[in-house]
């Protein structure tokens, strides 16, 4: 791997979300990634940097994305995995997360990646123990990795972040990837606008920094790329959009909406699509998207912050 131009040096154990990251510690991590991303496009895409390690992927909800890039970050890094679901797993006989993480600290398990329902359980796992926490996604509150991987892959294509102007479009009320988004694109400097239906905007979110609107022609307009969200009908309580076909009529994304934004705008979901709700088809595998490419580099962006934290003590 090349060093990278980075001066500061990172010290922490886990990764818990992007709200308590620096500018700079984003910045080192998405360098890192760079150096990994060089690593995968080799004819032999590993090295030994994690050989003797172990990462133990603990997922509590359903994932294909996260946990995958996890274990092939995880491997391609030359670490041992053990992948734990909940439903083969002591979980299902009511063995608490903390007792899970301890147990598996007591196996010597290195580093724990762990997708939670609930907001904050990552950061309750890593005050329980003295060995790696990485949030892979806890309830509505974070999913650092993804919005690192976002912000990575925009980052590629326009060369920047830095006075950039995104708009996050959709279901921002429970999305772990909106926060994330927000904190991350922010602390770089991009101008943040969210766009969704009033429903599905969450009371305060504007001292995020983050302009507001119910328009997605608005929301489209001046923007340099949208990250669009999956519309989690299923959380929905408050039934925003009860319909999918009014909710594709009033916010999807559509060729013909796009012929109104700017001409090279680039276009990210952070997947899993609703083809036809959030997106048409054409849009999601149109050559404004970049949404394939964002599931390529989710293995460097993992790779990154696996060796960062692995390395975390090194550093102090
Ligand atoms: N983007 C994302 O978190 O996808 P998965 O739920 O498949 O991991």
């Amino acid at each position: 791997m090349s060093a990278t131009k980075n001066t500061i040096t990172w010290t922490k154990k886990d990764l818990l979300g992007l709200e308590y990251l620096s500018k700079e510690e984003i910045e080192l991590i998405l360098d890192h990634a760079k150096s990994f991303k060089e690593v995968l496009l080799r004819p032999l895409r590993k090295v030994p940097t994690l050989r003797g390690k172990t990462v133990a992927n603990l997922f509590y909800e359903p994932s294909t994305r996260t946990r995958i890039s996890f274990e092939l970050a995880a491997k391609r890094l030359s670490a041992d995995v053990i992948n734990i679901v909940k439903e083969s797993s002591s979980i299902q006989k009511g063995e608490t997360l903390i007792d899970t993480g301890r147990n598996l600290e007591a196996l010597k398990i290195d580093i724990i990646v762990v997708r939670h329902g609930s907001s904050g359980a990552p950061a309750a796992l890593s005050r329980a123990v003295d060995i790696s926490v990485v949030n892979a996604g806890d309830g509505w509150h974070e999913h650092p990795t993804q919005a690192l991987l976002d912000i990575f892959t925009l980052r590629e294509k326009l060369g920047k972040i830095n006075g950039l102007k995104i708009s996050i479009i959709g279901d921002i009320a429970h999305s772990r990837v909106a926060r994330s988004n927000i904190w991350g694109f922010t602390k770089l400097g991009a101008k943040v606008t969210v766009c969704a239906p009033k429903k599905l905007i969450p009371k305060g979110i504007e001292k995020l920094g983050v302009k507001i609107t119910s328009d997605v022609d608005d929301a489209i307009k001046d923007a340099d790329a949208i990250n669009v969200l999956r519309m989690q009908f299923e959380r929905d309580e408050k039934a925003a959009f009860p319909s999918k076909i009014q909710y594709f009529k009033n916010f999807g994304i559509t060729e013909e909406r796009l012929k109104r934004a700017k001409k090279d705008i680039v276009v990210m979901h952070p997947g899993p699509i609703n083809r036809g709700v959030e997106m048409s088809a054409e849009v999601a595998d149109g050559s404004k998207s970049v949404i394939l490419k964002q599931v390529t580099n989710g293995i460097a962006v993992r790779m990154a912050v696996l060796y960062l934290v692995a390395h975390h003590k090194r550093n102090i």
